[in-house]
């Protein structure tokens, strides 16, 4: 058994690394066309029914937008009913003939966010798999994107809200954040032309290469960003350090995300 896995260890890299060589350029030419097929023939979801969870800010904010103007019916969820009904006057008047608003509070469920999140993704995996085309499923995986999130919004250690923008910028350092609204864009598009993975922005994919070929150099570039020594505060992080020597944020980060300004309810 041992001989077979030695063997395996020795003989799988390179097989894998010779037929990705192979198979990579003409899987990509063949994905590059479907995708040419699917602008074609990208779903119509004027009338459809769409309900997005987390729609009072950010992401969620957007792609309600995004929607209403392709003239889907919406009902979005969250927990902030003012904010929900302010982005459902403005998804009606960006074209959605129907809008419903639904009050919504997942907390219950919150401190197994991260776990639930990774199973729900594998769930859906698995849903593809088992009903074919029938049904559509797109798992987005967004980089930084212009929202409260970015803004530096966090859950702190006695549950309670707090915004800090240093620790947002220890976490977020030199990375380009991108607009909210050309990432919702971004996703409604793939989506309604069926895509079964999105990257917003789609030059984010990258790093996913870099954290299966070479892990640890994700893991050593972590720790050199955001580490400090026990006697530093969290905040002398060198990935802020970089942010601030050199001035970056104001070319990398969107202006809304500059200042915190959280929707109160
Ligand atoms: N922005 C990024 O750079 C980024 C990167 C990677 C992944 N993501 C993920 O993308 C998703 C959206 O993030 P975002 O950036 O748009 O953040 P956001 O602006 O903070 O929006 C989060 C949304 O979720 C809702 N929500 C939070 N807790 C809730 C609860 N207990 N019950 C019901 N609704 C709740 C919030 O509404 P209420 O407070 O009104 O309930 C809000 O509408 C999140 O899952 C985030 O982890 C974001």
């Amino acid at each position: 058994m041992d001989l077979i896995h030695q063997f395996l260890n020795l003989v799988a890299p390179p097989f894998t690394f010779f037929t990705l060589l192979f198979f990579l350029p003409p899987f990509l030419f063949f994905k590059f066309f479907l995708s040419l097929l699917a602008t074609i023939f990208s779903e119509d979801v004027a009338g459809k029914v769409v309900l997005i969870t987390g729609a009072s800010s950010g992401i969620g904010e957007h792609l309600a937008y995004e929607y209403a103007k392709r003239g889907a019916c919406l009902v979005l969820a969250a927990r902030r009913e003012r904010s929900l009904q302010e982005v459902a006057e403005r998804a009606r008047d960006l074209g959605s003939p129907d809008v419903l608003v639904v009050r919504t509070d997942v907390s219950r469920v919150e401190d197994c966010r991260n776990a639930s999140k990774a199973a729900i993704a594998q769930f859906f995996e698995t849903l593809r798999i088992e009903f074919g085309p029938d049904i559509g499923i797109t798992l987005v995986t967004p980089g930084f994107i212009e929202s409260e999130l970015t803004q530096g919004k966090f859950m702190g250690e006695a549950g309670k809200l707090e915004v800090d923008q240093d620790i947002r910028d220890v976490q977020v350092s030199i990375i380009p954040v991108q607009r909210v609204e050309s990432c919702a864009r971004g996703i409604v598009s793939s989506a309604c032309k069926g895509e079964k993975y999105v990257t917003e922005p789609a030059w984010f994919r990258v790093t996913f290469l870099w954290k299966i070929f070479c892990p640890e150099l994700i893991e050593w570039t972590y720790r050199l960003l955001y580490i400090t020594r026990p006697e530093e505060s969290p905040k002398d992080a060198l990935g802020k350090k970089l942010v601030d020597f050199t001035g970056a944020k104001k070319f990398l980060y969107p202006e809304t995300i500059q200042v915190p300004d959280l929707k109160k309810d």
